[in-house]
């Protein structure tokens, strides 16, 4: 079956991968794509917020399946605009209804949801300009620090946490009624802060059953140690180790299992996948945030330990049965680096050569803000490429990950010298 993946990050090229594994799949399309992806499949030019000359692409290339990489599509609701055309709607969409995405579009939504299937999340409540005042109650109500969340989507920026009540509550304004995230912040969600350490969880579903896909944690500080601004993520492993079997148990019960059912219970259409940002609170799992997509560069640790057949997954997504589908995984570990171009997160530069990644031997390469200029490969983004090594054990698989990590040169090129480091001395 042809298959058409949209997106151009390091998490598609890490889903491009192995798609084009499936015996399954005849060709995969990327749109945009980006240099690595082009080794998967075919990269097609398409804007991917343009959903008609999504569908004319579907139809005239005879594919049969879409699988959605980044949020966007999601929220703007590529999958009811595929349901709704007689023509399409036989091609399953890996990615949940509008309805479903506002987990990820809307923290406000995203939160009475939890609150009404009783899913364990920090406290909160959610205002607009015409209840500042209440929010500024609600505020002192609570200790330091504080978050504040913008409701709607501000490209990953709109999550605050501040030390002070006095900076909190400036805060509050300046989102309120300063439009500091535009149209994203005429909602602020305030919430209680969770003390502990963030992982992510990762569910694939077909609305009705679920496989649990292999956990992981990500870096989203520029610096070592967690430091500086935050960026799309500096590296990630897999799996994480006090993501035990009792910890997990945990997991399912109070948060998938309540998740599925609460999307059961409310008619809303998902099949694709939950992204669960969750806090490990002293043994007991508190969500964060729902995202509708998988993380990046969560992708590129989880999807390289993925066995099974990734297509016979999806296919069993479109036709709701997962529940006769087995998940196998292998059961090493991988440590996932990202190189990145100088000055990234803030103004960066592109079009320099890379050079090396024919030399990486014992990793795979993904491909994020890479492109192709005549026969080299050249930075075309901030998060140039991720490297990912598996082992058997976490120590290891990161040694091989930096060591082959530092075969790949740009200029500029800079990566985080930590990740993982945090959870060799739990
Ligand atoms: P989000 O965009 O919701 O993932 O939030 C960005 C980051 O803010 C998360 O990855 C956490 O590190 C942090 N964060 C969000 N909510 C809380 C909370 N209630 N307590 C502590 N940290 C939080
Ligand atoms: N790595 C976090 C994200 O994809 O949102």
């Amino acid at each position: 079956m042809n298959i058409l993946l949209l997106g151009s990050g390091g998490r598609e090229h890490a889903i491009a991968y192995k798609i084009s594994q499936s015996p399954r799949c005849s060709r995969l399309f990327i749109a945009p794509g980006n240099a690595g992806t082009s080794e998967c499949g075919t990269n097609v030019a398409l804007d991917i917020m343009d959903f008609q000359s999504v569908a004319d692409f579907v139809k005239s290339n005879d594919v049969r399946m879409v699988v959605v990489g980044p949020e966007a599509p999601l929220v703007a609701g590529i999958a009811d605009f595929f349901a709704s055309d007689e023509s399409l709607a036989k091609v399953p969409v890996i990615g949940p209804s509008r309805q479903g995405a506002m987990l990820e579009g809307s923290k406000d939504y995203a939160k009475d949801f939890m609150s009404r299937h009783a899913i364990p999340t920090a406290r909160y409540k959610s205002f607009d300009k015409s209840t500042i005042v209440d929010g500024i109650s609600f505020l002192r109500e609570l200790k330091a620090p504080y978050v504040l969340k913008a409701d709607g989507l501000a490209a990953g920026k709109g999550v605050v946490i501040l030390p002070t009540i006095e900076e909190a509550e400036k805060e509050l304004v300046e989102m309120l009624d300063g439009a500091k995230f535009g149209q994203a912040s005429a909602r602020v969600v305030i919430e209680q802060y969770l003390e502990g350490i963030e992982l992510s969880v990762f569910v694939l579903t077909d609305g009705k059953h679920y496989k649990i896909l292999p956990s992981a944690k990500d870096y989203k500080r520029i610096g070592d140690g967690d430091t500086g601004l935050n960026t799309g993520g500096m590296g990630s492993v897999s799996p994480v180790p006090f993501a035990d079997r009792e910890f997990m148990a945990k997991v399912e019960t109070r948060i998938v299992q309540p998740t599925i059912k609460g999307l059961v219970e409310e008619s809303i259409n998902y099949k694709g996948f939950i992204f669960i940002g969750l806090m490990n609170c002293s043994g007991d799992p508190y969500v964060i945030e729902y995202n509708v997509r998988m993380g990046d560069p969560e992708t590129q640790s989880v999807f390289p330990r993925i066995k099974s057949d990734v297509v016979e997954l999806f296919e069993a997504v479109g036709d709701g049965t997962l529940n006769r589908m087995t998940l196998d995984v292998n059961p090493r570990t991988a440590a996932s680096v990202v190189l990145v171009a100088g000055g990234y997160p803030e103004k960066y530069r592109k079009g320099d050569s890379i050079v090396g990644i024919e030399s990486v031997s014992d990793a795979m390469v993904f491909h994020a803000g890479t492109a192709r200029s005549d026969d080299h490969i050249v930075t075309n983004g901030g998060r140039v490429l991720a490297v990912t090594a598996i082992d058997d054990t976490l120590p290891v698989a990161l040694l091989k990950a930096y060591q082959e990590a530092s075969k790949i040169e740009f200029d500029g090129k800079y990566n985080r010298k930590d990740i993982g480091q945090d959870l060799l001395n739990l």
